[in-house]
């Protein structure tokens, strides 16, 4: 008999469901908030209320994209953390109260393994995953980590940030110049244009493997305040490119330098990408060429699956269902970052 899970993600400002049938994924539905836009951030309040109205209309696309019935359904995964309280109880009860409607289990997902595990993701039997054991560099809006993954349920941080993650970085540092929130995606479009040697700003130095990015947005607050200051007001405005440009390269150079002291101490032959970050253009060429010269194999996550969605969630469900690794009722959501 077949294996289908519906997987339901509601950890920060995306409503998703997605169904995958005996590991491949059906249907993958999103629904982002545009509500937080004119705030310049994600609003708690308004992210829950806007998963209470998307939920349903978004399962039940899913399902319908997938051709399931949710009868067929074996098993309801769902994003238990971390992320926002609010949030991730909008997706957890309405995981729950499914479950026992249709008398199937439900199994929790870690949002973070999920991004880890979406390299797992497959649309058809041939696609090709990442061997155990690789290095996964996970860059979003909340976190950067070096993660050893040994197994799918076997995962080991080597490396996180001590400050800011890569995305704030790319955020505070876009805000600083004026650009719309999310700023990353628009510092992505700007470098394409613009010189990655023309600024030369602050890098960590830090031992081990762990990612500092506070003083680079010091650093590039202080380069733009210093030529205000010497008289220079349209410093930015003249310069839009080539900072974005040497911002972005100053960040790649960074998850990269503590990456290859990863891959040198682990001994990896796979390294994978995954989170928001990953969606930069910049960075996905950078992994791919540090790969090729290495002689490693690179998996870079297609772009929808970079941002948060329910497809990993659903998989990551997939993989827990086959070793019977339910979730109790009295399960409650977490905030707190962790693997
Ligand atoms: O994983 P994600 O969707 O959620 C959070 O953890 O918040 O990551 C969002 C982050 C934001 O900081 C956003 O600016 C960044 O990912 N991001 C990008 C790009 N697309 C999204 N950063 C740089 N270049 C991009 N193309």
């Amino acid at each position: 008999m077949s294996i289908i899970i519906l997987g339901i993600e509601s950890s920060c400002d995306d409503t998703s469901a997605a169904v995958v049938k005996d590991g491949l994924l059906l249907s993958n539905v999103i629904a982002s908030q545009a509500v937080h836009a004119e705030f310049g951030g994600v609003v708690p309040e308004l992210a829950s209320r806007a998963h209470q109205q998307n939920i349903l209309p978004v399962v039940d696309t899913a399902l319908k994209r997938a051709g399931i019935d949710k009868t067929d359904l074996s098993a309801i995964a769902f994003t238990r953390g971390p992320g926002l309280l609010g949030s991730l109880l909008v997706g957890t009860s309405f995981a729950k109260g499914l479950s026992l409607g249709l008398r199937v289990p439900i199994v929790d997902v870690n949002h973070l393994h999920g991004h880890v595990l979406s390299h797992f993701i497959k649309r058809e039997d041939g696609d090709e995953v990442p061997e155990y054991p690789f290095l996964c560099l996970l860059v979003s809006g909340g976190n950067s980590q070096l993660i050893l993954v040994r197994n799918y349920n076997d995962m080991e941080i080597l490396g996180r940030t001590i400050d800011d993650a890569a995305g704030e970085a790319f955020d505070k540092c876009a805000k600083v110049m004026g650009l719309p929130y999310p700023g990353g995606p628009h510092i992505d479009r700007l470098a394409a244009e613009g010189n990655p040697k023309a600024f030369n700003f602050a890098k960590p130095h830090i031992p081990g493997l762990n990612y500092s990015f506070s003083g680079l947005k010091t650093s590039f607050l202080y380069t733009i305040r210093d030529a205000v200051k010497a008289g220079n007001t349209d410093f930015v405005k003249e310069n839009m490119a080539d900072l974005a440009a040497s911002l972005q390269a100053t960040i790649i150079d960074i998850l990269i330098n503590k990456l290859d002291k990863a891959v040198k101490e682990t001994g990896v032959k796979t390294v994978a990408i995954g989170g928001g970050v990953s969606a930069n253009s910049g960075f996905r060429q950078a992994i791919a060429d540090y790969c090729v010269k290495r002689h490693i194999k690179a998996f870079i996550p297609e772009r929808v699956f970079t941002t948060d969605n329910a497809a990993m969630v659903a998989i990551a469900g997939y993989y827990k269902y086959l070793d019977r690794q339910f979730c109790k009722y009295d399960e409650v959501p977490f905030a707190r970052v962790g693997v």
